[in-house]
């Protein structure tokens, strides 16, 4: 016998496999109550579940760690949060990205401040009606805050998965089968810290590279183990590669100030503050580039060298052309900024390296 009933079969040691390993080796994060704490009778905060999974998305635990800190000390409570500038909210995000993300917690926080007297929603379907919560996160809060057996897939749920199951379909085209495996597998009991021994399992031993196989409570039932196929899944399909765009940013200073303007609402990097630039125009070469669009006319100075960001769809090249100034004169929108505060304004990554980039002294050859 070669399939998927070999698993589903033994669904009650698989799950005990599971929890017992988490039980051992769950990892210590900042927003999580251990399995041994939780027996104690503490339980998970929403608020800290909630926060933890918007920032986990599309972020690593490495990264997000401290900034779920710094959230904690300046916003301990869901109340705090939601009486907070959305501002002062989206320059603590800065270097997260996707600050979409940002603006939607927020609104997320108001929305339950103002409407819902403060209190989280337990169920998927009210969860799902929040601003910014999908399916992904509305299964993770029920599950992990609540304890409700709902399935959460993550990258790292999708890859186990594939594996144990052995998923031969490429990604994305067989996430709805994952899905149905993943929904059969879910149980009935702790579904929280299974949700989340499924995720560290995906994060600590059946990692993309090299998994652990030797160690994994899983060897005995994985069926890309058994039919060595664990280096070839999961399959995904070619993806397609990503363009470049380049432009030229204008850098205006005048006495430790640098002018910044704020990017619009909608749209990539939103909400968010910029050095000014022209457009960020897709092409294979800087020689196919028009010369910059320069704001006013003055001694722009061309800096060498090259900034490089990469976005979830292009790859960014931007070059800096620079504007002493002797008097403050302004710039269409937008507004001045001491160059060395630039922690307390909205500067997301691409932006931050801007300033690095300008900051690096000119070196003589
Ligand atoms: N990745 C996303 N959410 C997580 C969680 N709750 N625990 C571990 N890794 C995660
Ligand atoms: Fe992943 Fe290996 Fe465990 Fe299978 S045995 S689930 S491939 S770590």
């Amino acid at each position: 016998m070669n399939s998927i009933a070999e698993i589903t079969d033994k669904k009650p040691e698989f799950v005990d496999a599971l929890l017992d390993w988490y039980d051992h080796n769950a990892r210590t994060l900042p927003w999580r109550i251990s399995p041994e704490a939780k027996r104690g009778g503490i339980k998970p905060d929403p608020y800290h579940v909630w926060l933890s999974e918007i920032m986990l998305q599309q972020t690593t635990v490495a990264t997000v760690k401290s900034y779920f800190e710094k959230f904690m000390e300046k916003w301990p409570t869901l109340e705090k949060l939601a009486e907070a500038d959305l501002d002062d909210v989206l320059t603590e995000w800065a270097g997260l990205g996707y600050y979409a993300r940002a603006r939607n917690l927020y609104k997320c926080a108001r929305t339950i401040h103002d409407d819902l007297g403060g209190n989280f929603p337990k169920t998927n379907d009210e969860l799902l009606k929040l601003p910014g919560i999908g399916v992904y996160t509305a299964a993770a809060i029920s599950s992990i805050a609540y304890d409700i057996p709902e399935t959460v897939v993550d990258g790292n749920v999708e890859r186990v998965l594939s594996r144990l199951c052995q998923i031969e379909t490429p990604l994305p085209d067989s996430r709805p089968e994952i899905r149905g495996h993943a929904e059969i597998l879910t149980p009935d009991y702790r579904p929280g810290d299974y949700a989340q021994a499924l995720m560290d399992l995906g994060a600590t031993i059946c990692t993309p590279k090299s998994p652990k196989c030797g160690s994994c409570p899983l060897q005995e039932d994985c069926l890309a183990r058994k039919n060595d196929l664990v280096a070839d899944l999961p399959r995904r399909k070619n993806k397609k590669e990503k363009e470049t765009r380049r432009g030229y940013v204008f850098w205006a200073e005048y006495d430790g100030k640098v002018w910044l303007r704020r990017r619009p609402e909608k749209g990539l990097l939103g909400g968010m503050m910029e050095v000014p630039s022209d457009e960020w125009a897709p092409s294979n070469s800087w020689q196919n580039i028009p010369t910059p669009r320069i704001p006013i006319i003055a001694n722009w100075k061309l800096l060498p060298g090259v900034v490089r960001h990469t976005f979830t769809h292009f790859h960014l090249e931007l070059k800096v052309v620079k504007l002493q100034l002797e008097e403050m004169i302004n710039l269409q929108e937008g507004e001045w900024c001491d160059i060395d505060k630039q922690d307390q304004y909205a500067l997301p990554t691409v932006m931050k390296k801007v300033f690095n980039h300008v900051g690096q002294p000119l070196l003589d050859l």
